[in-house]
């Protein structure tokens, strides 16, 4: 044991102190290395490691020069080549030198790598990252080349210090080279820098999946107006390795736009089975006609592939609905929800159990509720579950809070997962006029606790004869597998609308 334990020491101990680093350059293009950094240093000098000459600070028109932590070569030439020395200094006085070797490469037309590359292979899941980028301030990607032909297509997404590669095969493998640009004092540099990937990819066990909104969407608009688009994507159980949620307008990303008018907001959470969600909120501060001509596309992203669902704006049709005929209004509602669902998606909705007093035009002002209704629907991570959470988190708050001005409580939009749910939720159920079900299979099928949870809740409201609406999303059949307090509350509303 006390062997082994030494092994280790010794191992790490000769790795830090005998291995030099190693970068290798194109001749003409800007390089930055960087010293190892040490928390207790006071500073670093630089030397030729061959003549021992101390490489100084930058001056007027100096070419090569050093600055604490970080040596310069502005630009680089095929005589640099060869090694460097930086010795750190301790406040107790003594020091610490490291090698460093520099290999300039020769520019040649139609190379855009060094033959021998010496950055650490990407073995991986597709996540390649841009060697040394990080020892350039203020540095810009600009391109990224696979063998040194240009990068492009859907299936790469580009951050901003490296690519990501959706599903990488054995075709991916090879040499990956991120171009960029670096500024120092005016003077732009190119730099590039190669690496090699070889994929190790194995099946995606949750692909991301953009919950809202939905691809191809048109969202009505007014000019001069301020908008909100939230995207939320699902990706994965538990924190993420890569999880990336962002909006783009016109492929280009909103971070990147030189317009004060967009700007977005980006918020995580984890769902009840640790499931890791993201949101990215695009602030438009002020809708000009430019806008109705762009793509607004949210792209979400993990470890194993991307996804992207493309958004427009369009102008809102003129359409005023007078206060006065709320019942009509209602009706308009209601045809507006299957109308939209319909729409939406092949789904078969039969609205079987709706009621003529459903929004009745009672005043409401001061009975102490906040919300209009809420929501109860099925939360099981099926392919059937987005379309559910789409209806409830997009085309509901769409119709009935957007053009009808009702509100909802939604779980999962004003009740956060996480927070102590099932006192949240008894507590908004009971400030709601009403409850919306939504009626589909997984309604029958699904176990999840949050379900009963909902429905052992109502039971103990159904006393105070809270109005519920029962909305049949697919044709359930029979009723006989669903809950029994389920049954209980279809049969009272059948009896209810009988006599
Ligand atoms: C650095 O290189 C010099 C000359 O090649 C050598 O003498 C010295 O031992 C090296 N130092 C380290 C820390 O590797
Ligand atoms: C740089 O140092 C390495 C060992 O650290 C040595 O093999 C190499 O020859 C040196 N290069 C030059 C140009 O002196
Ligand atoms: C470090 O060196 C300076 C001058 O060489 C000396 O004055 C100082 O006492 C030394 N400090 C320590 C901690 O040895
Ligand atoms: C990186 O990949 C190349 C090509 O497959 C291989 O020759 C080299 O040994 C690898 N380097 C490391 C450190 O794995
Ligand atoms: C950062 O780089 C951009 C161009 O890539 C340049 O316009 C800008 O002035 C730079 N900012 C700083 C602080 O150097
Ligand atoms: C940087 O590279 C691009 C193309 O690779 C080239 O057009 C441009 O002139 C280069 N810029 C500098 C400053 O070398
Ligand atoms: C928006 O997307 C559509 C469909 O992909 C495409 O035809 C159109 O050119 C895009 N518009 C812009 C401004 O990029």
């Amino acid at each position: 044991m006390m062997g082994y334990v030494h092994l280790i020491f010794l191992s790490t101990f000769l790795s830090v102190s005998m291995t030099s680093e190693m970068f290798d350059a194109m001749e003409g293009e800007a390089l930055v290395i960087k010293c190892p950094r040490w928390s207790s240093a006071v500073k670093v000098t630089w030397y030729h490691t061959a003549t021992n000459r101390t490489i100084p600070a930058e001056e007027e028109g100096s070419r090569i020069f050093s600055f604490n932590q970080f040596l310069w070569f502005l630009p680089t030439s095929r005589e640099d080549s060869g090694n460097y020395t930086c010795v750190i200094h301790f406040s107790n006085n003594r020091t610490k030198p490291f090698n460093m070797s520099v290999q300039v490469h020769p520019y040649k037309q139609g190379v855009c790598f060094p033959s021998q590359i010496r950055y650490p292979n990407d073995t991986g899941r597709g996540k390649i990252v841009c060697p040394t980028i990080d020892n350039y301030k203020n540095a810009t990607i600009v391109q990224w080349y696979k063998d040194c032909k240009i990068l492009q297509g859907q299936r790469y997404f580009k951050g901003e210090k490296y690519i990501f590669i959706n599903n990488p095969r054995k075709e991916d493998d090879g040499y990956y080279t991120c171009q960029f640009i670096y500024t120092h004092k005016g003077n732009v540099f190119n730099v590039s820098a190669t690496r090699i990937f070889i994929s190790k990819a194995k099946h995606s066990p949750l692909p991301p999946q953009i919950l809202f909104p939905k691809d191809k969407d048109a969202i009505e608009v007014e000019l001069g107006a301020a908008l909100s688009m939230k995207c939320r994507a699902r990706l994965g159980i538990k924190k993420q390795a890569i999880a990336v949620v962002t909006w783009d307008v016109d492929n280009i990303p909103v971070k990147e736009l030189n317009s004060s008018r967009f700007h977005e907001k980006n918020y995580f959470f984890e769902g009840r089975e640790q499931e890791y969600y993201r949101e990215a909120t695009l602030h438009i501060s002020e809708i000009k006609k430019e806008d109705l001509q762009a793509n607004f596309t949210c792209v979400a992203l993990n470890e194993m592939h991307n996804t992207r669902a493309t958004v427009t704006l369009k102008l809102k049709a003129p359409l005023g609905l007078p206060n006065v005929l709320l019942v009509a209004g209602s009706l308009v509602l209601l045809v507006a929800i299957a109308v939209s669902v319909i729409l939406y998606q092949s789904f078969r909705i039969d609205i079987i159990l709706l009621y003529r007093e459903m929004f009745q035009p009672y005043s409401v002002k001061d009975d102490g509720k906040i919300y209009d209704a809420y929501v109860i629907y099925p939360k099981c991570h099926t392919n059937e579950a987005n379309f559910v959470e789409y209806f409830v988190y997009q085309v509901m708050p769409d119709i009935l809070e957007n053009k009808c001005g009702y509100k909802l409580c939604i779980y999962g939009r004003d009740i956060y997962p996480g927070e102590d749910t099932a006192s949240a939720i008894e507590k908004r159920m009971q400030k709601s006029r009403r409850l919306i079900i939504l009626l589909t299979h997984q309604l029958i099928n699904c176990k999840e606790l949050a379900y009963d949870q909902h429905i052992a809740l109502y039971n103990a409201l159904i006393q105070n004869d809270t109005k519920v609406i029962l909305l049949e999303m697919e044709t359930i059949g029979t009723y006989e597998k669903l809950q029994e307090s389920l049954r209980f509350i279809i049969k009272r509303q059948d009896e209810s609308s009988e006599t």
